[in-house]
């Protein structure tokens, strides 16, 4: 497996936001900014998490954050009938980085059971996701990316509840599934506090 650069990590990341720009026009916008933002946070965020974590790679870390939501800029975002984990991990995969194809594909699911009907992406997607995530074990760096992007929120870090409440409402899922993605995401949340000895909140100066 050939481990990318931090070089060709940022260009990867650039090109795909230039192309976002320049063919996504409505999505860049509307949320553009809040994106390229979130990439980043989320990229930061595992980073400082990671200071923590003799196990985990820093830069690795860095770049899995920055990276864990290439599929959005490949296809058109406003459109929501597209499972961007499953076209990043494509995309990764046709390029030779399948240690990044796999973040993007598990940083959605920190239960990789899931019911299809959990989610309003197609069938088809789904079922192809949960085939491929079935083969696939989840090691510190799912988990980290999986707990990093439920911790930003447009240009800051938030609370899991905060996060939580947001994709309930943007995503309009059904309250007893948001009941069990926090659940989850508190359960991951002890989990990094545990391995790095503290509250992840204080580390990251969330008021919670
Ligand atoms: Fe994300």
């Amino acid at each position: 497996m050939t481990e990318i650069t931090m070089s060709r990590a940022l260009e990867l990341f650039e090109t795909g936001y230039r192309r976002l720009i320049d063919e996504q026009p409505k999505f860049y916008y509307s949320q553009g900014k809040s994106f390229k933002s979130h990439c980043c946070l989320v990229a930061c965020c595992a980073e400082i998490i990671a200071s923590r974590l003799p196990h985990i790679d820093g830069r690795k870390a860095y770049i899995y954050g920055l990276l864990h939501d290439y599929g959005k800029m490949i296809k058109d975002a406003d459109n929501e009938m597209f499972f961007h984990g499953l076209t990043g991990y494509d995309e990764f995969m046709k390029i030779g980085y399948p240690d990044i194809a796999k973040i993007c594909l598990t940083h959605s699911f920190t239960n990789k059971d899931f019911k299809l009907s959990d989610y309003s992406y197609p069938h088809r997607d789904l079922q192809k996701t949960r085939r491929l995530l079935s083969k696939m074990e989840y090691d510190d760096y799912d988990r980290l990316i999986q707990l990093c992007d439920l911790l930003i929120l447009d240009f800051d870090f938030k609370t899991l509840r905060e996060r939580i409440e947001f994709i309930k409402l943007k995503y309009r899922v059904s309250s007893l599934i948001i009941k069990r993605k926090y659940r989850e995401a508190l359960h991951l949340k002890s989990y990094f506090d545990k391995l790095c000895g503290c509250d992840i909140y204080s580390l990251l100066g969330v008021k919670s």
